[in-house]
């Protein structure tokens, strides 16, 4: 057995620490999207493979006999590549992936289906909106100027936003209540835009914002090809055990 996680979420860390204990072999791979990622205890590899044919070429070069796809549910092509090549290559493949949030009876959600989308949602007079969804979509948001705009990032921005009115906190989950309550109290953050990730880590800012009553922008998942998944560890490690079954 020679697994390949695909990285880049808590779910992805869980299996990589769970897969170290038990001694199974296994790589670890990241985006390199974060200066500092969080070191894992399993051979780590940082940076694209080169589309569908640079994975094939690695899980072949590699031995992978297992693909894990634990990337995030927003990385829709990583894991549209993942399932091309696992195919190709006649490899097992796995989703570990975490539930969709849903909204509680308290909630004031709209759900859209896009990030376009949810920009348009935010055409009004100026408000002051947290921008929950990470650094890669952010320039969208200049289309509406008129707002300001708290960012939370990983990392420090090392270009200049075309968003007039913003403010950048720097920080990595897992979030907790406590502390979303206080920021979205300190920087009278009015709206929430953010994408239906899912899982526990970053669900604190949801449940702060339905305390306050504020009213949320929810981007839902892209959706993918139909996949063998599963949300839970122990899933995976019988998924693991069960007698080798070649094919995505
Ligand atoms: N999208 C989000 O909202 C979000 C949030 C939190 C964490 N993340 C994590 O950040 C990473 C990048 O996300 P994304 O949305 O930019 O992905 P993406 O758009 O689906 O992928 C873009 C490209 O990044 C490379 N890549 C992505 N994940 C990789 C991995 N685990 N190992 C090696 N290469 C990877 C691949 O490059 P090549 O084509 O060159 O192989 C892929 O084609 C993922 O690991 C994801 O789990 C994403």
């Amino acid at each position: 057995m020679n697994i390949l996680i695909l990285g880049g979420t808590s779910e992805a860390s869980a299996l990589a620490s769970l897969l170290a204990e038990r001694a199974i072999p296994a790589t670890f791979s990241y985006a390199g999207r974060v200066s500092t990622p969080k070191p894992q205890p399993l051979p780590t590899r940082i940076g694209g493979f080169g589309g569908v044919d640079g994975l094939v070429a690695y899980l072949q070069q590699a031995g992978i006999s297992h693909l894990i796809d634990a990337t995030h549910p927003f990385a829709e092509q990583m894991s549209r590549h993942a399932l091309a090549a696992a195919a190709q290559c006649n490899i097992p493949l796995m989703a570990f992936t975490r539930p969709a949030w849903q909204p509680q009876p308290d909630d004031d959600w709209t759900p859209v289906a896009s990030m376009a989308e949810a920009v348009n949602q935010l055409d009004g007079p100026p408000q002051r909106i947290m921008l929950a969804i990470g650094r890669q979509h952010l320039e969208a948001f200049a289309a509406m100027p008129q707002h300001h705009y708290l960012l939370r990032l990983v990392d420090r921005l090392d270009h200049p936003l075309p968003l007039p009115h913003h403010t950048v906190t720097v920080d990595r989950g897992p979030f907790s209540m406590a502390g979303d309550l206080a920021l979205l109290k300190d920087h009278g953050v009015e709206r929430l835009v953010c994408k239906n990730a899912g899982g526990d880590g970053a669900v604190s800012k949801l449940t702060a914002a339905r305390v306050l009553g504020l009213p949320v922008v929810v981007i839902e998942r892209p959706t993918l090809p139909s996949r063998r998944e599963c949300h839970a560890l122990d899933d995976v490690l019988a998924w693991l055990s069960a007698p080798t079954e070649r094919g995505v």
